[in-house]
């Protein structure tokens, strides 16, 4: 074992000196990365945002993040002078001995009341907080000021919703560090260091006489954690598929933990010769004690087939939002996305109805039929499909009646409410936004039972008019179109309001948009949306008046000493819990305001 040790050494060590005089990072850059970070592609991060992060930090997606796969092309000396060629120093992720906790303690037992734990405080994935929870009313919303800000240490992206019990704070971040907080404080209890970024909402679950934290990364991985003391208890890639993402944060039932997998192979198609495309959309049930699978349900019943030079098919009908559970009935209600290549299949773009104890489908609603689309369609623009995907979960309601009802928001821009009873058949539909690739529902609705709560993104990115000659093929975030937040009826579709959204000022940063992609949450009384344009904005749940704005756009000093700024709001919503309102603020994607910061709010920022 230590002569193997030895060798690896002593190679690392001699390649970068043999080669190190030939190889140009400029070059790498221009022959492996280029063809997608200057394509303008708004699923790519440009060259800029990409300068943005450390050495270290891009070295790390390269070994073992999101670019693994690109990089498995690259020796360790391109690899460390394309990091180098494209690097700011210093921002390493290592969080300094003074951002500790003079208390390390994690003490979960007791569950308080006020907790928000996953995606959703209910299983039902309603992200509504109750008043005993949430610890804030109405009439206190005016006075909320920043209470603490965190820094995530060269991060350009801050896209993990956190997760809050026992005054405990639990969030993931893009260099994979997930990170346990005091909530009242921001000081540090412990850092986990997950293979790839940790953009799920994270799971508590008890596990004995301690407590497990479940999440996944979006490079597969998926990781029990125990939550006292942040050491790994298991972690399993629970879809072989190399481009595998887990973006949705899981949900547990007694002993079980159903996963949802994503990928982002929709993406690889601008390398016009990944054969696209082979991944398909899944729900996986795990046991909570060892990760042993009990099922494993794809959205797509057939394995992909070469039907072309470059071309395998069908694929696609990614899982990207966590599962709605259904106890009553015993179900796990799941949404899907589009087909990445043909064929189109049937339950791309849908809901469907799982047994929770078998993963057998009992019933689906497809809403999108024959949506095939992938990223080289926004530059070749010849395929079927709008790109209509689910990215949010289904919402399980009750009616005055006693009926229940499932609500479901769509990329499409269209609200649905289905009938559980009926296999889903649709009740109402209810249009809240043009719909588009960066259209529609996003990450997520809200409802109070009586309303649900639709915020609109229609994020539209133009030709940029600049004449940068690096940039390929640049285009800009339009700083008028997209956004609003509409109130409706759950018993009818009716709008009960619509707060229209708010253009960017003329001061406004580059890759500002008023569109509202980001997850929506409510309390009694209040909804709260965030927008790309880095306002999170609280809103009379009667009327949809503006009570509250804070613009997050700013820089931070930070309670653990790292340098942060804000920037848009996008994926995960707020967070209320006890009195305090959390949020994490930059989304460098899509060429909107990249950002890195944590803000905790409380009344007068006590
Ligand atoms: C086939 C297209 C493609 C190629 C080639 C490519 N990238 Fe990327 N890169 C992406 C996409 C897509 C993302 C965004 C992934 C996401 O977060 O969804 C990304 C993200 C990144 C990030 C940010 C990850 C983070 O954690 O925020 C870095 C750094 C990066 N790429 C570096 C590189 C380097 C260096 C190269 C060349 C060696 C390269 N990429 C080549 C598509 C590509």
């Amino acid at each position: 074992m230590r002569a193997v040790i030895a060798i690896t050494f002593a190679l690392g060590v001699l390649a970068p000196a043999l080669a190190a005089a030939q190889v140009s990072g400029e070059a790498v850059y221009r022959q492996r990365c280029a063809v997608c970070h200057d394509s303008g592609n708004p699923r790519v991060p440009s060259r800029d945002e990409v300068k943005k992060l450390s050495v270290t930090r891009i070295l790390r997606t390269l070994d073992f993040g999101e670019m693994q796969n690109v990089a498995s092309k690259l020796r360790q000396d391109e690899r460390e002078a394309v990091a180098s060629y494209l690097g700011a120093s210093g921002g390493s992720g290592e969080v300094p001995a003074k951002a500790y906790c003079v208390d390390r303690t994690v003490t979960l037992t007791g569950h308080s009341k006020s907790a928000w734990n996953g995606w959703s405080p209910a299983l039902t994935n309603t992200r509504y907080q109750p008043g005993d929870a949430a610890g804030l009313t109405l009439s206190q919303i005016p006075r909320l000021k920043l209470k603490w800000a965190y820094g995530f240490d060269g991060d350009i992206i801050a896209f993990a919703q956190p997760t809050v019990l026992n005054g405990h704070l639990f969030v993931g971040s893009a260099s994979g560090l997930v990170q346990a907080l005091n909530a009242d404080s921001g000081c540090v209890q412990w850092i986990f260091q997950a293979n790839g970024p940790v953009r799920s909402a994270i799971l508590a679950v008890p596990l004995g006489d301690k407590h497990a934290i479940l999440f996944g990364d979006t490079i597969g991985w998926f990781y029990s954690v125990e939550a006292e003391t942040g050491h790994l208890l298991w972690k399993k890639r629970p879809e072989p598929h190399e481009a595998t993402r887990l973006t949705g944060a899981a949900l547990a039932y007694q002993d079980t933990v159903f996963v949802p997998v994503a990928s982002w192979e929709e993406a690889r198609t601008t390398n016009p010769e990944y054969p696209c495309c082979t991944f398909r959309g899944s729900v996986v049930a795990l046991r909570i004690k060892d990760g042993s699978e009990v099922w494993k349900t794809y959205m797509i019943a057939q394995k992909a087939k070469q039907t072309g030079e470059h071309e395998w098919g069908p694929s696609g009908a990614a899982v990207w939002a966590t599962p709605t559970l259904d106890t009553r009935r015993g179900l796990l209600y799941v949404t899907t996305g589009d087909n990445y290549s043909a064929l189109a299949t049937p339950l791309s773009d849908a809901v469907l109805a799982l047994e929770l104890a078998t993963g057998k489908i009992v019933w689906s609603k497809q809403t999108t039929p024959g949506d095939v689309w992938n990223t080289l369609c926004s530059t070749k623009g010849d395929c079927p499909g709008p790109d209509y995907d689910y990215g949010s979960s289904a919402i399980l309601e009750k009616l005055d009646d006693g009926r229940d009802v499932l609500l479901a928001g769509q990329k499409s821009g269209i609200v649905y409410a289905l009938d559980p009873d009926r296999k889903g058949a649709i009740l109402w539909q209810t249009r809240v936004g043009q719909g588009g690739t960066l259209g529609g529902v996003e990450w997520g609705m809200a409802s109070d039972g009586r309303q649900v709560y639709a915020a609109t993104s229609d994020l539209v990115r133009n030709q940029s008019p600049s004449a940068d000659p690096l940039n390929l093929n640049p285009q800009i975030v339009d700083p008028k179109i997209g956004g609003g937040l509409t109130a409706l009826r759950i018993a009818t579709g009716e709008k009960a309001w619509f707060a229209p959204p708010i253009a960017c000022g003329p001061a406004a940063k580059p890759g500002c948009s008023p569109a509202q992609p980001a997850a929506v949450t409510a309390i009694p009384g209040v909804v709260f949306s965030g927008s790309i344009d880095g306002h999170l904005r609280a809103y009379s749940a009667e009327g949809g008046k503006v009570l509250w704005d804070f613009d997050t756009v700013r820089d931070y000093q930070t309670i653990n000493g790292v340098r942060a700024s804000g920037g848009s709001l996008n994926g995960p919503g707020a967070v209320v819990v006890g009195g305090m309102l959390f949020v994490n603020s930059g989304y460098a994607r899509q060429g909107t305001i990249p950002g890195n910061a944590l803000l905790v709010f409380s009344v007068d920022g006590k």
